[in-house]
């Protein structure tokens, strides 16, 4: 199991400290590694650092997180076309990055919903976004009372049972714990989402594997991006970091017909070779 996945969590109380010269250059190094990089449906993901907690450095205007984040040194944000593909590419690339600065030893959280977005719509051209940003600094262990209730409140510490996630062949069959595949998909179920939802299903069909978005529709109300896509494009990051692993090769498509299934929105395929 790559200790990476297993040490990521979200981390919202932060200890009062700037990045040290060397976790600074880390941090750099690492988004200009990812920044402007294309994901499997060709979008491109601009990301920007912010080096203290605010986007102009000299006005001092702050990146508002509505008080859920205690103590943020840095910032990245991240823009990207706003659509369900383009989601999905945002989702897998920030979420590569954000591996890799837990790779680190640095702590993150995917912010969603709980920021001012139009502080950063200089970032963003026509039909652009900026979905998320993530705190980037050193975890205190002594949590805010926030943080250990919006920890409590979503179950950030749980996750569905694997039976209820990757199927076999049909979505009769729950694909069993000794499938060569199984290991891979623990990754994705370890993924993190939006309030914890966990919305991806898994459909293996032999050397196809088909990802569905079991859609929560409350946040087509809330929220003017599809956040759930943001979550499959996560899920994907995670299975392909499993197969890399496995020295597997594969390539990722969306162009399958007459793979439908009730109440479940398709989303792409990885296919093995
Ligand atoms: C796309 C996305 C948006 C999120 N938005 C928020 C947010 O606005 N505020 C927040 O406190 N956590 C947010 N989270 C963090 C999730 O609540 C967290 O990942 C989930 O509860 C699982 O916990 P873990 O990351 O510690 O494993 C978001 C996560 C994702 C993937």
């Amino acid at each position: 199991m790559s200790n990476v996945i297993k040490e990521r969590k979200s981390v919202r109380t932060y200890q009062k400290k700037s990045l040290t010269e060397k976790d600074l250059l880390a941090v750099q190094k690492v988004v200009k590694a990812y920044n402007e990089n294309k994901g499997f449906f060709g979008h491109e993901v601009k990301l920007q650092f912010f080096e203290k907690p605010f986007v102009d450095q000299e006005s001092k205007i702050k990146i508002g997180t509505y008080g859920f984040i205690t103590n943020p040194p840095s910032f990245i944000a991240g823009c990207v076309h706003n659509s369900f593909y383009g989601m999905v590419d945002y989702g897998y690339i920030f979420e590569n990055m954000i591996l890799a600065l837990t790779e680190h030893k640095l702590s993150t959280v995917w912010i969603g919903g709980t920021f001012d977005r139009k502080t950063f719509d200089f970032m963003q051209k026509d039909h652009e976004i900026v979905p998320t940003i993530t705190p980037v600094g050193y975890e205190d262990h002594d949590k805010s009372s926030k943080e250990l209730d919006v920890r409590e409140h979503i179950h950030a510490d749980h996750r569905e049972p694997f039976e209820t996630l990757f199927f076999d062949d049909s979505l009769e069959k729950p694909l069993s714990e000794s499938h060569q595949l199984a290991k891979i998909l623990e990754y994705v179920r370890l993924a993190p989402s939006a309030d914890n939802k966990q919305p991806w299903r898994v459909l293996v069909k032999r050397n196809n594997i088909h990802f569905y978005l079991h859609r929560t529709l409350a946040y087509q109300e809330s929220l003017d991006f599809d956040v759930q896509a943001i979550d499959m494009g996560i899920s994907l990051s995670h299975f392909i970091k499993g197969l890399e692993e496995q020295k597997m090769t594969y390539k990722v498509t969306n162009d399958y017909i007459n793979v439908d299934l009730p109440e479940l929105e398709y989303a792409f395929t990885v296919k093995l070779s």
